[in-house]
């Protein structure tokens, strides 16, 4: 068995967030919160709860929000210690652990989610690395999800990617696998396809946006040419990766929230609110008041 640990991990926030506009005009779609936490945030402390202590943020015109989000606020800090306000001090204080490092690195043009990895070879150089979508938010429930993907790789130091069973009609909005075994939580890709109508997609396993992959990615992606919707494509590397070796799909325990979608975004926000001491009783009755009307 191979002991690996993955501590570095790569965060693609340069999209332009179309879907989400106007919303998304001034800030990353990454920065829209959930509750009272944006997207990136539960994304960096998936990472760093796996082990991660290296976050490679890959960001696009607007990239200020989340670099400030990450950077220690003095003003702020110090006008809430005026105030004693000190349990949203400690909250403010503490959004990344004083041992996990910051890298940013700007992709000049939104040329995909491919090139927006491939934007972080120098960072990451010769090992293995996590790549998070924080518009994926994922529930892991027992575990978070890149720390049951990590445990996974570990055992045998193959690249591992997260993915779920969608509905048959939507497998055109996602990178679809086929796979040896279907119901195994971990099975070895045979082939992956970026976004097939339903007549072409050779399965319903979708990938979602968690990633652990090994440095050949960089020398393919280096290769990899415009493919669906005009974009370099993380998945068409991966189709590459998977003939010089194992790549497997991994069915994460837990609940995505695709946040990318206004519907998953909304759902996401009125679940993880009914979560919250606070906030439980009031989506409760609101929502069967809604009903009643
Ligand atoms: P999406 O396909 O969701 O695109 O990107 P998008 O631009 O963010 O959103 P829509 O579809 O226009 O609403 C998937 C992930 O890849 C990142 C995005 O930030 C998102 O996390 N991405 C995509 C980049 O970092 N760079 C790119 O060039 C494209």
């Amino acid at each position: 068995m191979k002991s690996r640990t993955i501590k570095k991990a790569v965060f693609p926030v340069g999209g332009l967030g179309t879907r989400f506009l106007p919303a998304t005009k001034a800030i990353p779609k990454e920065m829209l919160p959930v509750v009272d936490k944006p997207l990136i945030q539960y994304a960096v402390e998936e990472a760093v709860a796996a082990g991660v202590d290296m976050l490679v943020f890959i960001t696009g015109r607007n990239k200020t929000a989340i670099t400030d989000h990450f950077d220690k606020a003095y003003e702020l800090e110090h006008q809430l210690e005026l105030k004693q306000k000190d349990a949203v001090l400690e909250v403010v204080r503490n959004i990344v652990p004083s041992h996990v490092d910051c890298i940013y690195i700007r992709q000049s043009e939104a040329l995909g989610l491919g090139h927006a990895v491939l934007c972080a070879k120098k960072a990451i150089g010769d090992e293995p690395f996590a790549v998070l979508l924080a518009d994926d938010l994922i529930d892991g429930k027992k575990a978070p999800c890149l720390a049951q993907m990590a445990d996974q790789f570990n055992l045998t130091g193959e690249s591992v990617i997260a993915v779920e069973q969608v509905s048959h009609e939507m497998t055109d909005q996602y990178g679809i696998v086929e796979v040896g075994d279907e119901g195994a939580q971990t099975s070895a890709i045979k082939s992956i396809i970026e976004k097939p109508s339903p007549d072409l997609a050779p399965s319903n396993l979708g990938v979602v946006g968690r990633y652990i992959l090994t440095p050949e990615i960089f020398t393919l992606l280096e290769k990899t040419g415009r493919g669906s919707g005009g974009e370099i494509q993380l998945t068409d590397a991966i189709s590459d990766l998977l003939q010089q070796q194992t790549v497997n799909a991994f069915q994460f325990e837990g609940v995505r929230y695709d946040c990318g979608s206004r519907a998953g975004f909304l759902k996401a926000n009125i679940e993880y609110a009914a979560k919250d001491d606070e906030l439980r009783q009031l989506i409760v009755s609101y929502a069967s008041s809604l009903v009643e009307a």
